[in-house]
């Protein structure tokens, strides 16, 4: 009786190696189905900067976010959307203060022309990969930039310690304690940020993402110039107190604190830097009016408006 035994094994091992033979045909499970190229990924794969799209990550307010594989590399590539689809809010902040290289694109986009739209979309488009740069080069932890080309930045791909996209801040349970050290940590990643010369402009927990070695600083198109962007101080504030509002669902203590002017009192005075000793309170300004200095100045503009009026009336005789 033992051949049919044998047979029905041979039959069995055959079986499996077909299973076998089928698991390792189907794709790496990271990848899962592939998909099809997104149309404005073409041009990347044309060059050769992807190599393959691997899952379409989000779709946000600006962008659409993809997980691209890049030889080895998983990385992230950020399709931005035309500026009809977007709802840029802090359009016009973020033009403040903003350098076009020559006049006739600065002309070309007071008037609204065209091209000055064009050159407008072009500014915005690399105003990320450059913030992004120039904060990598200053130690700001955001994700590593590799290039921008055809409305697309490739950027290293954020990811937790499992190597999945790590999560937003917002979706993240802690501690006091673990509240109160990190939200120090990123006070440290703003005032990098402000001694490169920079403001985020819409710092918060959906645009902090937590990886596997701390929090990572992302969406930095509207990020302004410190120094040349009149609203600086207000956008600098905000990005402060939206942190402080957040980790104050862990660490109440943190409502009632005030980062945002203390930091900047210090970077006006030019005393700001990395390991500043912060209190989160700012005392009232206190200092006593100068009152001979007050009646000075306006004896002085009563003696201008006198000197004036005797050279109108002298003009006229
Ligand atoms: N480098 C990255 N690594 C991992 N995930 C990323 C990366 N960049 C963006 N993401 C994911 O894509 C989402 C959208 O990215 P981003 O905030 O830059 O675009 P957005 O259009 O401004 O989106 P939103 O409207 O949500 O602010 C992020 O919240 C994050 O989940
Ligand atoms: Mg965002």
């Amino acid at each position: 009786m033992s051949p049919p035994i044998i047979q029905h094994d041979l039959i069995l091992a055959k079986f499996f190696a077909a299973v076998l033979r089928l698991v390792a045909a189907l794709p790496a499970p990271h990848a899962g189905a592939r998909m099809k190229t997104p149309k404005r990924l073409l041009p990347l794969v044309e060059e050769g900067l992807i190599d393959e799209v691997l899952s379409q990550l989000m779709s946000g307010k600006e962008a659409t976010v993809y997980v691209v594989r890049c030889g080895d590399a998983v990385r992230c590539a950020k399709v931005y959307k035309e500026a009809s689809q977007r709802s840029f809010r802090q359009a016009a902040s973020y033009l403040d203060g903003r350098k076009v290289k020559n006049s006739r694109q600065a002309r070309a986009m007071e008037k609204g022309t065209r091209y000055g739209r064009q050159v407008q979309e072009e500014q915005w488009q690399n105003a990320e990969v450059d913030a992004l740069f120039r904060l990598a080069n200053a130690g700001v932890r955001v994700p590593t930039p590799y290039i921008c080309t055809d409305g697309v930045l490739l950027m290293d791909l954020v990811a937790d310690a499992q190597g999945d996209v790590a999560p937003r801040l917002n979706d993240v349970e802690m501690t006091e304690a673990e509240a109160l050290v990190m939200h120090r940590a990123l006070l440290t990643q703003v005032i990098r940020i402000l001694l490169a010369g920079m403001i985020h402009g819409d710092l918060s927990e959906y645009n902090i993402l937590l990886a596997d070695d701390g929090p990572v600083i992302i969406d930095l198109p509207q990020a302004v110039d410190a120094a040349g962007n009149s609203q600086a101080r207000e956008m600098f504030e905000r990005d402060v107190a939206n942190l402080a509002q957040y980790f104050s669902r862990f660490a109440p203590s943190l409502a009632e604190s005030n980062f945002g002017r203390e930091i900047w009192l210090h970077y006006e005075a030019g005393a700001l830097h990395e390991d500043v000793h912060l209190t989160g309170v700012v005392a009232p300004d206190m200092t006593p009016v100068d009152m001979d200095a007050l009646m000075q100045d306006m004896e002085e503009v009563r003696l201008e408006a006198e000197d004036r009026a005797r050279r109108q009336r002298e003009a006229g005789d």
